[in-house]
């Protein structure tokens, strides 16, 4: 592999950090996080080992779905700032390696956008065809909608002229025809808009519903909406040549890898791993490690300058949709056994921490095991110190607390009055006097000090980003044991996830007597003998990290 490569691809091997500006931190007391706090708090992030930062949503939105509702795609909204102080943010990243991207959210507008209002008004206004209208009744789409606990259709009549336009999320978010050129064209000025101002890519929302109505719709029905995707990722490369799309696409494998481009890697760029985070989880409840072996065997192979982006918490709510009827209710039992902390009858709105019951061996483990699979990980703001989530507030917004800084009011978020904030702190044994930044920091044995270290050990890792792993057999079924091996760099990743303490075996068939496995996490190593087997022992919820060690190796250990 050639340091070409590797810089050029620099997604591969990345640690992205998800946040919304308005929840990290305030820096004008008003009670809602900016972008002049954000800044201020770039070298925490820097320190931690994050390259990429995703700013969810900071256009001008009617603020009904936390942002996601957009009514001026070039605007910034005026509580985080203005567009200089996001230019400064993203400079002031790049002078400390990260890069940022940012949602682009253009499966829907809000039904305040200046289009949507024009389109509505009349069925002959040159605005109408930029979204989606039906004359005719709908038939019944209950069981195709996003939000179940808020809609029972994804059509709605609108009454001044008598017509139903569609929307797949809530009904004030009506679904733009990307089948319409001009509305194609409008999406590529607004992404040429943001690379301008010095975005390297974006997180791109629903993607297979934006793709829906990109094939047949323009008097072509046999038109591949895949085309349309090509033809996004080809204006990026154009315009930016190091510039991503990572794409949000909550598909089964077979149908998700099409949006890596059948085999090309020309279009998404990178996409989350919805059905390995789900599969983990289940794994996690049962402390067997099957179905999480499972799903790693099952991932598709990708095209090289494609990957996985690996999670283990989103900001919205942790689904299970994916898995059957009773696997879920096993990680409902398991994780999340009241009805307050379900949602949406698929989904808990919990973080990871206080499902676990704040355990630090578990949590470690989890850690971990997302560090050394193959992929990118993707972390939720707040998972680095082990926040938990307030299931006071509604719906998804139980994870989407102020950020937990220091130990004094409003957690050092903000010093508005609490009542001000733009949400609630975490309360309980969860919030900011037992959680916080400052106490971390300065504690060697923190979680945030973990993180940071998995994180530095996996940038020095390039096998973990650019391989694509394979399960190691043997016998143990609470243990996941994998490895990586890319060009001259190999890694054997061995996590229990029961509380057994166990002794792994495992046959290497590329090493000896003389090759060494040594511990990047802690001090340790193991010696193999002649025919490649090796013993690991493990604790319970144990994790190793061991750098296969040639003779002659140059590999930093
Ligand atoms: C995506 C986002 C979610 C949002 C929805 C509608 O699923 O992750 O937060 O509500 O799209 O834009």
């Amino acid at each position: 592999m050639k340091i070409t490569d590797t810089g050029d691809l620099w997604w591969k091997n990345a640690v992205v950090y998800c946040l919304d500006a308005e929840t990290f931190m305030d820096w004008n007391d008003d009670g809602v996080g900016d972008f002049p706090g954000l800044a201020q708090r770039l070298d925490h992030l820097a320190e931690l080992g994050v390259t990429c930062l995703w700013l969810m949503p900071f256009y001008t939105s009617a603020e009904r779905d936390d942002g996601y509702d957009i009514i001026d795609f070039y605007g910034v909204d005026s509580r985080l700032g203005t567009h200089g102080d996001l230019v400064e943010l993203i400079r002031t990243a790049r002078d400390r390696g990260i890069r940022v991207i940012a949602d682009l959210v253009v499966n829907h507008t809000s039904d305040q956008h200046p289009w949507f209002v024009q389109s509505r008004s009349s069925k002959d206004n040159p605005f109408r065809d930029f979204y989606v209208w039906r004359a005719d009744e709908p038939p019944d789409t209950s069981d195709q909608v996003v939000f179940p606990d808020q809609e029972d259709s994804i059509w709605e009549l609108d009454e001044t002229t008598g017509e139903y336009y569609l929307h797949r999320f809530y009904k004030h978010q009506p679904d733009l025809n990307v089948a319409n050129p001009h509305v194609r064209d409008e999406i590529a000025k607004v992404m040429g808009f943001w690379l301008e101002l010095g975005l390297s890519g974006f997180r791109v929302d629903a993607v297979p519903y934006l793709l829906e109505g990109a094939g047949g719709r323009d008097g072509n029905p046999d038109g591949d909406p895949h085309d349309y995707l090509r033809s996004l990722r080809s204006f990026l490369g154009r315009r930016s040549g190091d510039a991503i799309l990572l794409g949000e696409v909550n598909l089964p494998y077979p149908e998700q890898i099409r949006f890596f481009g059948d085999g090309a890697g020309d279009e998404l760029s990178m996409m989350f791993d919805f059905v390995g985070m789900q599969q983990f989880y289940l794994a996690l409840a049962r402390q067997d490690a099957r179905p999480a072996a499972q799903a790693l065997r099952d991932r598709p192979e990708i095209p090289v300058d494609a990957q996985w982006a690996t999670f283990v918490r989103n900001h919205d709510e942790l689904t299970l949709d994916k898995l059957t009827d009773d696997e879920r209710q096993e990680v409902f039992d398991a994780f999340g056994p009241e009805e307050s902390m379900q949602l949406f009858g698929r989904g808990l709105r919990r973080r990871l921490p206080p499902m676990l019951d704040g355990d630090p061996r578990r949590i470690r483990m989890v850690y971990s095991l997302l560090f050394s699979v193959p992929g990118t990980p993707v972390l939720f703001y707040g998972e680095e110190i082990g926040m938990g989530e307030n299931l006071d507030v509604p719906g998804r917004l139980a994870v989407r607390t102020p950020m937990q800084w220091t130990a004094q009011r409003n957690g050092g978020f903000s010093h508005a009055e609490p009542d001000d904030l733009v949400a609630p702190v975490v309360t309980g044994g969860f919030g900011p006097e037992h959680i916080n930044v400052a106490a971390q920091r300065n504690d060697p044995d923190s979680l945030l000090n973990f993180i940071g270290h998995l994180a530095r050990r996996y940038r020095e890792c390039p096998e973990l980003g650019w391989a694509r792993g394979e399960v190691l057999d043997q016998p143990h079924h609470a243990v996941l044991a994998h490895r990586c091996t890319w060009d001259d760099s190999s890694l054997v990743a061995v996590h229990n996830l029961s509380a057994e303490p166990c002794v792994v075996p495992l046959v290497l068939d590329d090493v000896g007597p003389d090759t060494e496995l040594v511990d990047l996490l802690q001090e340790g190593r193991v010696t193999c003998s002649e025919d490649g087997t090796v013993q690991v022992p493990i604790g319970g919820y144990g994790y190793r990290w061991l750098r296969v060690v040639q003779p002659g190796s140059r590999r930093l250990v």
